[in-house]
This record gives C-alpha cells, sequence and structure tokens, in this order.
C-alpha cells in the first residue's frame, strides 16, 4: 500500500516514461522518484521490447538500471542523449529546480545539460513561488572545504536570500561524500531572489565543484498530484 506521495511520484515517472521512443539514448536520474521511472522503463524494456540504452546519474541509479534490464552506458560512450528524466526538490513557475537532496548534483547537472530535452518528474509538493526553502546543496572539493564554505557565505551577503546559514552535509558521523568523493555544503537561503545570478556566482568560488540550482535546463515537468492527476507542463 503506497502512501498518497509515493503513489503521486509513481504517477509522474509512469506518464514521462511515454515520452520514451525505441532507438533514445536517455538520462537517469537519482532519487525516489526516479527509481520509480527506472523501474516502469524496465517494464517496458521486458513487456514491449522498448530498445534504450540509459546513462544514469549515480551509482545508485545505475545498480537499479542494470537490476530492471537497462543497457547502461557512460555519458562519453552515448555523447549525447535525447533526452533524461530527473526529479527535483523543488521547482518554480519558471522551471527553475534546486536539485541534490540525494547528493548526486554533479552528474545529474552534466547529464541533463548534454540532453536534447530535460523532463523533470515531481509530486505537487515541491512547486514553490520561490526557490531556498529547501536548503541548497553545492558541491565542493575537500582541500579547504571550510574555507570555500567561508567564501561562500561571504557571497551571499551580497544576495537577496532571507537567511545565510551553512552546514556542511553529514552521513553519521561523518562528512557525506559525493560519487566523486567531494563534500557538499547546504545553504539554508529561506529564499532565493535571483537563482540565476547566484547559480553563476557559486561557481566562480574557487573549491566549488558544483550547485543544486538548474536554471534553463528543464523543458517539461511532470507533477502527480495526491488526487491522482498527472499534469504536464512545457
Ligand atoms: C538527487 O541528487 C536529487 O537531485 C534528486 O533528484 C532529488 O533529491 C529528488 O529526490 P526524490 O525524488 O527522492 O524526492
Amino acid at each position: 500500500n503506497l502512501s498518497q506521495i509515493d503513489q503521486a511520484k509513481a504517477n509522474a515517472a509512469r506518464k514521462a516514461v511515454e515520452f520514451v521512443e525505441s532507438g533514445m539514448k536517455v538520462g537517469l536520474g537519482t532519487g525516489s522518484t526516479a527509481a520509480w521511472m527506472v523501474r516502469r522503463l524496465g517494464e517496458r524494456i521486458r513487456d514491449e521490447g522498448l530498445q534504450i540504452v540509459g546513462v544514469p546519474t549515480s551509482g545508485r541509479t545505475a545498480a537499479l538500471a542494470r537490476e530492471v534490464g537497462i543497457r547502461v552506458i557512460t555519458l562519453d560512450e552515448a555523447k549525447w542523449l535525447d533526452l533524461t528524466i530527473d526529479g527535483a526538490d523543488e521547482f518554480d513557475a519558471e522551471m527553475n529546480l534546486i536539485k541534490g537532496g540525494g547528493g548526486a548534483l554533479l552528474q545529474e547537472k552534466i547529464v541533463a545539460t548534454a540532453s536534447d530535452k530535460m523532463i523533470v518528474i515531481a509530486d505537487a509538493a515541491k512547486e514553490v513561488a520561490h526557490l531556498g526553502a529547501f536548503p541548497l546543496p553545492v558541491e565542493v572539493i575537500p582541500f579547504g572545504a571550510e574555507v570555500t564554505r567561508g567564501l561562500v557565505e561571504e557571497l551571499l551577503g551580497a544576495f537577496d536570500v532571507m537567511g545565510r546559514r551553512t552546514t556542511i552535509r553529514m552521513s553519521g558521523d561523518e562528512p557525506f561524500r559525493t560519487d566523486e568523493g567531494n563534500l557538499i555544503i547546504d545553504l539554508h537561503l529561506g529564499r532565493i531572489g535571483n537563482p540565476r545570478q547566484l547559480a553563476l556566482m557559486l561557481n566562480q568560488v574557487p573549491g566549488v565543484v558544483e550547485n543544486g540550482l538548474f536554471v534553463d535546463i528543464c523543458d517539461r515537468i511532470v507533477i502527480g498530484h495526491a488526487d491522482g492527476r498527472v499534469e504536464v507542463r512545457d
């Protein structure tokens, strides 16, 4: 028996997978919603003989994709993708996103950017008027991480944000490590006035590898509502 949220995620994933056609090279996102999408692709491969290759955005997704029978290749082998389907932590009316709650933002942004189209799948609770209630993940290399964090905090001083607290993401007693071995600084901003500018400026700080703001990357959002409706926005 699925919770309403899980059902909404599964419905959105199922709808988005209808946009996948045989012959496509597909970017496979990370997270609980994306996992529904990967499993649904596996069903279509088994039931309809759908022929695709997949480029996963994390070790977790790669393992699941193989398990459900998707042929997995690297992004460099694929060179370019037809479509990426991924979840998000927040989205706004402009289809700007915060991603990286699962820590996979770097591979996710590389893969989505290397795709003709990015479709986001999400439950309706993730829609916001202004991004920023969800802490913004920033991936930094471990060398000098505290100094990098200080520079990021200094930078936030110049931005229209509600809060400026930062935390190093933990996994138990140890700092959380991304698939690349990097750290995540979560920025508790409350509300981000200018996501585009913030995304650009964060990546100017030495030591920052990437941030979880996806601006002008997503082309379509498939939203699962609690009452079972699925909405497609272009
Ligand atoms: C993974 O790094 C994230 O970008 C996910 O896409 C995001 O956290 C959404 O995850 P859920 O689908 O589990 O909410």
